[in-house]
């Protein structure tokens, strides 16, 4: 089910643009271990939070009774809906920001996407009250130490990335991350993101769930949080 209106129409334009080759990336590269072995007690309803096309929501349906995926972008729903729907996954197309959800969740997930909300803290403790007690919080981000790189890096990474990617995915599939990861709506998308440094991030993921821990993995940063 797509929920839609102008307001979220207008801002997922910018993923639209690159949804079906970031959904080629991320159908290579995804890897949704720390999300599986973080998995709730109780394995009734999941929360994906900027599910994208749906690999970690079509991945916690396995597990899950119910699983509630939400995204801002129409397109990475329709090939989420199109390539990954299964009797108990439920699609919306929501805001992060506004989330009008009326059931509570045994857990909830995100996988870089928060880093695009304006107001994070704001954002985190709505989302905290979608938890059910005894449930669990799995997060992962983003993060970055001092200034955002500059495009030219984003170009660099991207082309000294091509020959460890011919031997891992195979030329073909090699080239075709390298013209994704080239492409202007991609550079625009990272362009535009604003990354918190480890020590924000710890910050004010402890603010909002104390007790919470963090994995650290590459340029991400997981944080787990149980509701005891
Ligand atoms: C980098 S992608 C990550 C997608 C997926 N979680 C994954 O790991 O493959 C970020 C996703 O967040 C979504 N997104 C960005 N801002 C959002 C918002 N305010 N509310 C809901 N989804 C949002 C985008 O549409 C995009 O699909």
């Amino acid at each position: 089910m797509l929920k839609n209106n102008c307001k979220i129409r207008n801002k997922s334009v910018m993923f639209d643009a690159f949804a079906r080759e970031y959904d080629f990336a991320a159908s290579l590269q995804s890897q949704n271990d720390f999300f599986t072995k973080n998995l709730s007690a109780c394995k009734g309803a999941a929360l994906d939070i900027g599910c994208g096309s749906g690999i970690l929501a079509f991945e916690l349906a396995q597990y899950y009774d119910n699983v509630v995926a939400v995204d801002l972008s129409e397109k990475m729903l329709a090939i989420a809906s199109q390539k990954r729907s299964a009797p108990n996954i439920e699609y919306i197309q929501m805001d992060a920001s506004q989330l009008a959800l009326d059931s509570q969740f045994d857990l909830i997930v995100s996988a870089a996407t928060f880093h695009q909300l304006p107001n994070l803290a704001a954002a985190l403790l709505e989302i905290k009250k979608l938890l059910k007690p005894q449930g669990k919080i799995v997060f992962l981000d983003n993060i970055s130490e001092g200034e955002k790189p500059a495009t030219i890096c984003n170009i660099i990474r991207a082309a000294r990335d091509f020959i460890p990617d011919c031997s891992t995915y195979g030329t073909r599939n090699a080239l075709r991350l390298l013209r994704f990861r080239l492409s202007p709506s991609w550079l625009k998308y990272l362009a535009s993101s604003r990354y918190l440094s480890e020590r924000q991030f710890k910050k004010l993921y402890c603010r909002c769930f104390p007790g919470c821990y963090f994995v650290k993995l590459g340029g991400f940063m997981g944080v787990i949080w149980e509701y005891l």
